[in-house]
């Protein structure tokens, strides 16, 4: 039996041919955005960025939502802010909603992830699933309802949203560090070992859910990839985390934008034009203060969430810009992320 944080419940099982259905609705801008982890100011930016387009988008948050929101008044903003829009679950959400502690935090963790950081993902959540947030009935019937993967129409295109994988909720084979042509050093970093996931997995992956474009999170590391098979081009892309530090250095979040307008969005940090779909990452430019003092107040040092966050909060991660844009996308001139 897995230990709690590295169990995958049946539940979170599906196939690519899942997404190959009819789409939710359709739209000319869509934003998709992962990992809010349960930051209100992150919200608070990604609704002024939506606010900003010339044309209303529609907005796809695609789970994780809550996570380091202990704090009920943070928990009821996140909630309220992200009802108004389209979602599906995450595996914190799930970790909420299933009744089974046994599943921890419900990430699902391969082997090459430390048994410290587990742990104390569990312990987050175990806090979390013990405050009142998530007591509220309506919020709890909410959560449970959401989709566990969602296919979008963007123009003519097709868009498929998950939170893992094309195969699992909580799934890492989007991971940076699992995908060819392999970045050296995201392997290094994360200690990864195998299985890769390589260019024909994702084209095919592509092909049996009818999708131009795949977006992930759950895995926490942004990145776009183009994909070329059978005389056509999909683009995967990693939204990362919208309410943490992705870059190397920096505080910003990022989302992911996908427009029929092939215009290239000015705050754009790196994107790519199919035929007829443009897709850029966008940065998160939230609050950082009044986060990493909301984060202290609720994780001060010592926690479980201090351990395992503050130094991503506070200094960012490794990864840069130029990492994150992988085969067939291409660096924005303002790609500075400060
Ligand atoms: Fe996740």
């Amino acid at each position: 039996m897995p230990a709690p944080g590295r169990v995958c419940p049946v539940a979170y099982r599906y196939r690519p041919e899942d997404l190959a259905e009819p789409p939710a609705f359709a739209c000319t801008t869509l934003h998709v955005v992962g990992g809010l982890y349960g930051n209100p100011y992150a919200l608070d930016a990604v609704l002024a960025r939506a606010a900003a387009e010339p044309v209303p988008p529609e907005i796809v948050f695609n789970g994780d939502l809550h996570y380091l929101d202990v704090d009920a008044d943070r928990f009821r903003a996140v909630e309220a802010g992200v009802r108004p829009h389209h979602a599906v679950q995450g595996n914190v959400e799930y970790a909420l909603v299933a009744g089974d502690d046994s599943v921890g935090c419900g990430c699902d963790y391969p082997d090459y992830v430390p048994d410290a950081i587990v742990t104390n993902s569990n312990l987050v959540v175990e806090r979390l699933r013990a405050s009142s947030g998530p007591a509220d009935t309506g919020v709890r019937d909410r959560l449970a309802a959401l989709p566990r993967h969602l296919t979008v129409a963007v123009g003519d295109r097709r868009v498929g949203i998950v939170h893992g994988d094309p195969e699992s909720l909580a799934g890492w084979r989007l991971a940076l560090e699992a995908l060819d042509p392999p970045d050296e050093e995201a392997r290094a970093r994360t200690g990864f070992t195998g299985p890769t996931t390589t260019a024909d997995q994702v084209a095919d992956w592509c092909r049996r859910a009818g999708v131009d474009a795949l977006c992930c999170t759950h895995t926490g590391l942004p990145y776009a990839q183009v994909v070329p098979h059978a005389g056509r081009r999909s683009v995967v892309v990693n939204n990362g985390c919208a309410g943490l530090p992705n870059f190397a250095g920096s505080h910003v979040g990022v989302v992911t934008r996908l427009s029929a307008d092939p215009q290239p969005p000015d705050d754009s940090l790196y994107g790519s034009t199919l035929d007829g779909l443009r897709v850029d990452a966008l940065p998160v430019r939230y609050d950082h203060d009044r986060w990493w003092a909301d984060f202290l107040r609720s994780w001060p040092s010592g926690s479980p969430a201090h351990d395992n966050y503050a130094t991503r909060i506070q200094d960012g991660t490794w990864l840069t810009v130029e990492h994150a844009a992988r085969d067939g996308v291409t660096l924005s001139r303002r790609s500075g992320c400060r």
